[in-house]
């Protein structure tokens, strides 16, 4: 029995896209299990790059690709990536794709109050990605929101739709928004049903079964463990558990079935939107991580900012998931440096402490306590073996590992496919 959880351990853009479709040759099932299309997962083949933002990274490779309950799934969003990446030849048909019966929906006026909450909150805002992600995961713990299943029948659930379009008629009210129009939505939702439809199915279920048969089941992690809601910089975060316990739960399996974690960890350290960042730098080194490693959101287009690698963050996502090893990334954008720093501890005040404070106040105020490496003045890019690498790039490497407590069991050197340098197998350990 093999399931192994690939889940980023910084702010998300790790290269978990990348990693999973490399997995994806010893797997068998992929499976979301948190977030939405707030993800961005890209996967560069050859000629083709592929950007994916609610289905999993294994439609790609034609494996069975399931998007678990614990997803929110806008169904527009969902219709037009699947239009999007059959243009590019790939295939996405109900035998390959898999949608939770149980997943609930973003709808269009969870995409308003996103923005509008937004828009309101000027300098203190998030940076959210404006997919409605919050906003539908607070209809789901609200016990207001629809799910998949309702779209079988919208007349049978106009009552739902009643309560919600009401909760959301007071808070569009404050914001200065316009009614929602219900008989328009109620069309809408009639109307995009069977694209999504014959792809739902009770996930869990077909999940139990790969597992009765022996399937290898690989479970792809959206965001980072920083922007988790419990564990991630609160409130700058995303609105789901991102941590790799939030596998078993968002995809509907026993934890007992997680036979690895795998963290996604990038050679250095960036984040998109809003909130502390304590690596973070303004200068000339940060604008070349950027530009060296394209930091670009995948979907948004937004710049991301850049700093040094930060061992104290990293070693508490290790622990917070029970990682068993990490996938390092992005290695091949420190080619070149004098020096490198890592991140060892923080100042806060005048005390030296070893974790991430809870307090947004303290996590603020927080200043880097740095090691100094030596670069190595080789290029590591396309290295897919650890005699490719230079010795500096192996002392940095080891030195992560000691510092975060985990092993790497991969290291990426480009974005393209086999370009990964195996270390241990998760399937194998
Ligand atoms: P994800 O959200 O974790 O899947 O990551 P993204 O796809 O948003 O961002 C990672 C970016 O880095 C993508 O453009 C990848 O193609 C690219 N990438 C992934 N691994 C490597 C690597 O080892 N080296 C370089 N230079 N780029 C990489
Ligand atoms: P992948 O899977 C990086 C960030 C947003 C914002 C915060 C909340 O590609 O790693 P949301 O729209 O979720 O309410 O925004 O979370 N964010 C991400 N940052 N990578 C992602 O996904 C992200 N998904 C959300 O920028 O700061
Ligand atoms: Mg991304």
């Amino acid at each position: 029995m093999a399931g192994v959880v690939v889940v980023g351990a910084q702010w998300g853009d790790e290269g978990k896209g990348k990693i999973v479709d490399w997995l994806c040759h010893r797997a068998d099932v992929v499976v979301r299990f948190q977030g939405g299309h707030n993800a961005g997962h890209t996967l560069v083949v050859g000629n083709a790059t592929y950007k994916l933002a609610l289905l999993p990274s294994g439609v790609v490779q034609g494996k069975l690709s399931i998007i678990g309950n614990g997803v929110v799934v806008d169904p527009w969003a969902l219709a037009h990536e699947i239009d999007k990446i059959e243009a590019q030849g790939v295939p996405i048909t109900p035998d390959k794709l898999v949608l939770s019966d149980q997943a609930c929906l973003i709808l269009p006026f969870h995409r308003d109050l996103d923005a509008a909450r937004e828009a309101q909150a000027g300098a203190a805002s998030i940076g959210t990605t404006k997919r409605g992600i919050g906003p539908a995961y607070e209809d789901k713990v609200g016990r207001r929101a629809l799910r998949v299943a309702d779209l079988a029948d919208t007349d049978a659930i106009a009552w739902k739709i009643e309560r919600l379009t009401a909760h959301h008629n007071a808070l569009r009210k404050g914001l200065g928004l316009p009614e929602i129009d219900v008989a328009a939505l109620m069309r809408e939702l009639a109307a995009i049903a069977p694209r999504v439809l014959p792809f739902a199915q009770p996930a869990w279920r077909v999940l139990d079964t790969a597992f009765q048969q022996s399937k290898r089941v690989l479970f792809e992690g959206a965001q980072g463990v920083l922007l988790d809601i419990d564990h991630g910089t609160y409130p700058f975060v995303t609105s789901s558990n991102v941590v790799a316990g939030q596998a078993a739960a968002g995809a509907g399996v026993g934890p007992g079935k997680i036979s690895y974690v795998l963290g996604l960890v990038k050679a250095y350290t960036t984040r998109v939107g809003g909130g502390p960042f304590p690596t973070e730098l303004d200068d000339a080194v940060g604008k070349r991580l950027g530009e060296v490693g394209h930091e670009f959101g995948t979907n948004t287009g937004r710049p991301r900012r850049c700093g040094w690698f930060d061992a104290v963050l990293v070693r508490q996502s290790v622990a917070l998931c029970g990682a068993d090893g990490i996938a390092l990334t992005k290695l091949d954008v420190l080619d070149g440096f004098d020096e490198i720093k890592i991140c060892t501890g923080y100042k806060l005040g005048d005390r030296i402490i070893d974790y991430l404070p809870a307090s947004v106040k303290d996590q603020a105020a927080v200043t880097p306590i740095y090691e100094t490496l030596d670069g190595w003045k080789k290029t590591t890019r396309g290295a897919r073996s650890s005699r490719d690498l230079p010795a500096k790039a192996i002392k940095y490497v080891r030195r992560i590992e000691e510092l975060i407590g985990a092993p790497a069991a991969l290291v990426s050197t480009s974005p393209e496919r086999e370009d990964v340098i195996l270390m241990r197998d998760p399937f194998k350990a």
